[in-house]
């Protein structure tokens, strides 16, 4: 299995993120694109990116109809993205319409992970306004066993839920772990984070990292420590 770091290029412009990817000389890590730098600069960000050699998880969390997801997920997959992911809330058909739609010709697609219930959704949101009314736990980890039934390759989730997913799913059924912070690093938003190397012994398979990198004072020397610890490199 490729576990492996993901940098979240969270910049607002092309320009922030080609200064910050030019830093990286000897070493093309694996970079995390969400809807901000998307729809700021557009698909081509996405084929300049994927030109100078870095590997692509493209966050987009798609969820719609599922003929619109599988004909979305069309476009991304020509993209040629290696990772990217939609909301399980979407039901087990518009995974399986997704997986459908980015499906290549030959055979080949990215890797397809989904949202289960967004962090920012706590109980009491989730019962009063979407009106579900269990325990939050296990709607994380029945969306996450509906994206294995449809097929899919794992969840984004945190990397203190990652033993549990895997012992629900099964342990080749990919956890994507955003919340990561090297030690020392502030928290800023995030409620609890853990260390890459804590990542790694909890069974993350992907590190999302964002700032502990990207506001480094070093951010390549940020990124090779977050790969020195989780990958144990
Ligand atoms: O800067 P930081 O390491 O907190 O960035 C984490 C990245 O992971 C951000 O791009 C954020 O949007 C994303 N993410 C997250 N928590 C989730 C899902 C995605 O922090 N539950």
């Amino acid at each position: 299995m490729n576990k492996d770091v993901i940098i979240a290029l969270d910049f607002d412009s092309k320009e922030k993120v080609f200064e910050f990817l030019d830093k990286f000389q000897d070493c093309k890590p694996f970079v995390k694109i969400g809807m901000e730098l998307y729809y700021s600069a557009g698909p081509e960000i996405v084929r300049e990116i994927k030109k100078r050699g870095h590997k692509i998880f493209l966050d987009l969390k798609l969820h719609d109809i599922p003929n619109t997801v599988k004909k979305s997920m069309k476009v991304l997959s020509e993209l040629d993205v290696d990772m990217t992911n939609l909301h399980a809330g979407g039901t087990i058909n518009m995974m399986k319409a997704a997986l459908e739609g980015l499906t290549r010709a030959d055979g080949t697609r990215p890797l397809l992970i989904a949202v289960t219930q967004l962090t920012s959704t706590d109980q009491e949101s989730m019962e009063n306004d979407l009106l579900i009314k269990e325990p939050i736990d296990k709607v994380v980890m029945h969306y996450a066993s509906n994206a294995k039934i449809a097929g899919l390759d794992g969840v984004v989730c945190s990397p203190l839920e990652a033993g549990k997913v895997h012992g629900v799913c099964g342990e080749n059924f990919l956890t994507v772990t955003p919340g990561v912070r090297l030690a020392g690093d502030a928290v800023g938003d995030q409620k609890r984070v853990t260390t890459p190397l804590k990542a790694r012994e909890l069974g993350s398979d992907y590190i999302v990292v964002g700032r502990s990198i990207t506001g480094a004072e070093d951010p390549v020397k940020a990124y090779k420590q977050c790969v020195k610890e989780f990958l144990g490199e």
